[in-house]
């Protein structure tokens, strides 16, 4: 595994907000909160190399050529279910990105991921794709939504998630050496249900309220 294969984001808020949401007697709103606060700072590391072009605009004393963002030029992807709260925040901060949605569920007998839903932004080739997953944990799921999205034309990824565990990002990179993965924390490990240890349990039910 390269280190530009894997992007650690190390901001003390970042830190500061993942400790809150890792203890389980956060309630749903709380978490739902500091997840959607979280990705605006995690946005803000992965979208660090999105293409930017120049307008003129006019400021109170002359007019000038301003950067601006190529915001049509970016898709998100939320992985379904857990990956909408990631979505939620970097939307706020880039609305003009187009937006798309893949589902996978395992098949109880295979244990591999199945596709049930694919919705993307057409052109895909032409854009940076970020996918959205709040937890890297066997990778299975992540290597599938990449494979399907390099199959509708996704060249330029990147991979999005709070926590890793090692046995996720050595899958990713052996599948997919291309795509760098940004995440909060690389934890220890997983357990034998497939939860990142130390981890902060299930993602999509701590964010939904379900059980
Ligand atoms: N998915 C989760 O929500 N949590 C884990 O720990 C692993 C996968």
């Amino acid at each position: 595994m390269t280190q530009q294969h894997l992007t650690v984001i190390t901001h003390p808020l970042v830190q500061h907000k993942l400790t809150i949401m890792r203890q389980k007697d956060v309630s749903t709103a709380g978490f739902r909160r500091l997840l959607r606060e979280i990705s605006l700072l995690l946005a803000y590391e992965v979208t660090r190399e999105l293409e930017v072009t120049t307008m003129t605009i006019e400021t109170p004393l002359c007019s000038m050529q301003a950067p601006t963002l190529e915001g049509k030029k970016l898709a998100l992807i939320s992985i379904l279910r857990a990956g909408n709260g990631l979505l939620d925040g970097i939307l706020e901060l880039i609305p003009s990105a187009r937006v798309g949605f893949v589902g996978l569920y395992r098949d109880p007998q295979t244990l591999t991921p199945v596709e049930y839903y694919c919705k993307v932004p057409n052109m895909l080739d032409q854009r940076m794709t970020i996918v959205v997953d709040p937890m890297l944990a066997t990778g299975n799921s992540s290597v599938a939504a990449i494979d399907m999205l390099k199959q509708r034309g996704a060249r330029n990824l990147r991979f999005l998630c709070l926590l890793a565990a090692p046995e996720g990002v050595a899958r990713m990179a052996e599948s997919h050496p291309d795509v760098p993965i940004f995440t909060a924390a690389l934890d220890e490990r997983l357990d034998d249900h497939g939860y990142i240890v130390p981890g902060l349990g299930d993602a999509g039910d701590r964010m939904f309220g379900t059980k």
